[in-house]
């Protein structure tokens, strides 16, 4: 008998399967510096097209990918809001500090990670020359492990704006957070139709969730008792919702994806030039990078 073992100490442990092994050999390459790299661009016009936005960079890692999103919102001098247990906050050894002179402002959690709304109301500086200038909230979502609300998103993202703020997401693991979300939306959707209240979604429900509705009617079943399995097409159209109540986005690819490294900024063209540079003088240029990169494809 032969045994697998499940490493479950983090899910950047992952490794690529033999097919995304292939993709990285046979990836077309070029100097990226030159915008050359075929297989580099054809991933950042994805990630940018699936969520919504004009432009993405590929950075080594999450945390860079961070870093460039901050400092593509914030100048010398401002400020961002931000959760104390967040990675862009607790775990980036303070980088939009350190290399942006950058300042945070740290908020408590809520015990479902969120922040409170009054919180970051109050933590907004009045324009007054004794403080930072407070530019950007920055939210993590999955966070924890956990979905936040996306009820919440909306909230605090629309307060951002109406306060003149940024919103910047740290979505590492926002393809987790598209899953529950789809999986919530089309269990909802059931649970409305089961109850004969149902109105047209303002998310196409999945043809699963559909199908397990019809069976579970005809059982005589209670739907909302049934586990719904949400279609690819729902997971990416929760993923692009959640992205765009913010003005960047960063999503790790080496995060339960398989792929041995990456991180993709997502954002505006305008964004993307003033950090384009960074990327180099951050991590050291990336000369032919698709290999890698193609695996995240797979
Ligand atoms: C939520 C979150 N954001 C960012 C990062 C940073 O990613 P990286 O380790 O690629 O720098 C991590 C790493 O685990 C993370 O969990």
């Amino acid at each position: 008998m032969t045994y697998k073992t499940v490493d479950l100490r983090s899910d950047t442990v992952t490794q690529p399967t033999p097919a995304m092994r292939a993709a990285m050999a046979d990836a077309p390459v070029g100097d990226d510096v030159f915008g050359d790299d075929p297989t580099v661009n054809a991933l950042q016009q994805r990630l940018a097209g699936m969520l919504g936005f004009e432009a993405a960079l590929l950075v080594p890692t999450g945390t860079q990918s961070n870093l460039c999103g901050l400092l593509a919102h914030c100048q010398r001098g401002d400020e961002y809001i931000v959760g104390q247990m967040a990675h862009t906050y607790r775990w980036e050894g303070g980088g939009a500090a350190v290399l942006g002179s950058v300042q945070p402002q740290p908020l408590n959690h809520q015990a479902d990670g969120t922040l409170a709304l009054d919180d970051i109301e109050a933590a907004i500086k009045p324009d007054d020359a004794h403080h930072a200038r407070t530019r950007l909230l920055t939210l993590e979502n999955t966070f924890g492990g956990q979905l936040l609300p996306f009820d919440y998103v909306v909230a605090a993202t629309e307060l951002a704006a109406r306060r003149g703020l940024s919103r910047h997401l740290d979505g590492a693991r926002l393809f987790n957070a598209a899953v529950v979300q789809a999986s919530q939306v089309a269990e909802k959707n059931i649970t409305n139709q089961a109850a004969g209240q149902y109105q047209k979604a303002p998310l196409a429900t999945s043809n699963v969730a559909i199908a397990v509705s019809d069976k579970a009617a005809a059982a005589g079943r209670d739907a909302a008792d049934t586990a719904v399995v949400p279609s690819l097409a729902d997971i990416h159209a929760e993923a692009r919702r959640m992205a765009q109540c913010f003005d960047s986005v960063s999503v790790c690819l080496s995060k339960g994806l398989g792929a041995p490294v990456g991180s993709v900024l997502c954002g505006s063209r305008n964004g993307r030039r003033r950090h384009a540079p960074g990327r180099h003088s951050g991590c050291g240029r990336a000369v032919c990078a698709g290999p890698p990169y193609r695996a995240a494809g797979r």
